[in-house]
């Protein structure tokens, strides 16, 4: 770590940043909102560390752009983020009942609504990305590129493609090999995408976007590595949901094949190579820098 860089300081002020900008996507709508609003805030405003958002706007910073003209990317990507969480945690899928500190969407609104507000926070996204005013000044096929590989990122492809194998994976005893492909589509295609929506957005050429890549799959592994770790052994409480589920539903993951201390080595190696990816960058990366070491270290 860099005991210079203020890093708590640095995610607190972009998380108001973007929860801010959100709150301009989808404000709360007057004293009688409808429903689906009300269920979309609920979930939407409940917290959640903001993290693809974050990545989203550093990048675009690391290859010389500014944060503010990428915001409303940054908050697609957390619009998409946001339904992949209400949907994970139905009980068709993972069944849990508290995230980021309250209860899940379907037990408050019901399993109907909960889907819908999904559905709504997911369709948003690609709203906000196509409004002319949203990223006003960037050229279009930009735009175009972004609103693509978001969607491949975000879909069959990537992370909707990764939980069909998730739920799968549970009736099966899948090795590393399977369980490193769904960690790459569900939890890493969107974590890649926010780093190249950023730097497409910004201009970036093609070696800084290239190099941006593979900081982002590492990192994006080494995240939901922790994500198994913290569902073993980590406070509820700072998590906002519960633990112990994984092992409870019998299922695959890193700390139940390797075992945690090996499932935290392999996590530190990924965010060396992670940084390691960043070489090139000057000053202007010790932002991501330090996020990738922050999510060894994070308790939520
Ligand atoms: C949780 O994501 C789900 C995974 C993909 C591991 P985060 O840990 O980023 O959740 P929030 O947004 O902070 O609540
Ligand atoms: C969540 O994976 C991945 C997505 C929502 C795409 P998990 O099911 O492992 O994450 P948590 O632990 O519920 O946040
Ligand atoms: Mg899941
Ligand atoms: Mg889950």
């Amino acid at each position: 770590m860099n005991p210079d860089f203020p890093l708590k300081a640095y995610l607190d002020e972009r998380k108001a940043l973007i929860d801010r900008a959100l709150e301009d996507f989808l404000p709360a709508g007057g004293s009688d909102p409808p429903l689906i609003l009300q269920a979309v805030r609920y979930s939407l405003f409940a917290g959640g560390k903001r993290i693809r958002a974050i990545l989203c706007l550093a990048a675009a910073e690391a290859v010389g752009g500014k944060a503010e003209t990428v915001m409303p990317a940054a908050c697609a990507l957390e619009m998409i983020h946001g339904y992949s969480l209400i949907h994970d945690d139905l009980p068709a899928m993972d069944n849990d009942d508290y995230r980021r500190g309250k209860l899940t969407s379907h037990k408050v609104y019901g399993e109907g609504v909960a889907i819908l507000a999904g559905d709504a926070l997911l369709t948003e996204a690609f709203r906000v990305l196509a409004r002319r005013k949203s990223l006003s000044g960037i050229p279009a096929e930009r735009i175009l590129d972004v609103s693509r590989e978001i969607a491949e990122a975000a879909g069959y492809q990537g992370m909707v493609g990764g939980q069909v194998l998730d739920i799968r994976a549970e009736s099966e005893r899948i090795g590393m090999e399977a369980l490193h492909e769904i960690h790459r589509l569900k939890t890493g295609a969107l974590l890649r995408v926010s780093l190249r929506a950023g730097a497409i957005l910004a201009g970036a050429g093609e070696a800084a976007l290239a190099d941006l890549s593979d900081y982002g799959e590492k990192i994006g592994l080494a995240f939901q590595i922790a994500d198994d770790i913290l569902n073993v052994e980590g406070d509820p409480a700072l998590l906002g949901k519960g633990t112990g589920s994984d092992a409870a539903r019998g299922k695959i993951t890193f700390p139940s094949l390797l075992g945690i201390d090996a499932s935290r080595a392999r996590a530190e190696e990924l965010v060396i190579r992670a940084v390691a990816s960043l070489f090139s960058f000057d000053d202007s990366a010790t932002p991501l820098r330090e996020i990738a070491r922050y999510i060894l270290v994070r308790r939520s």
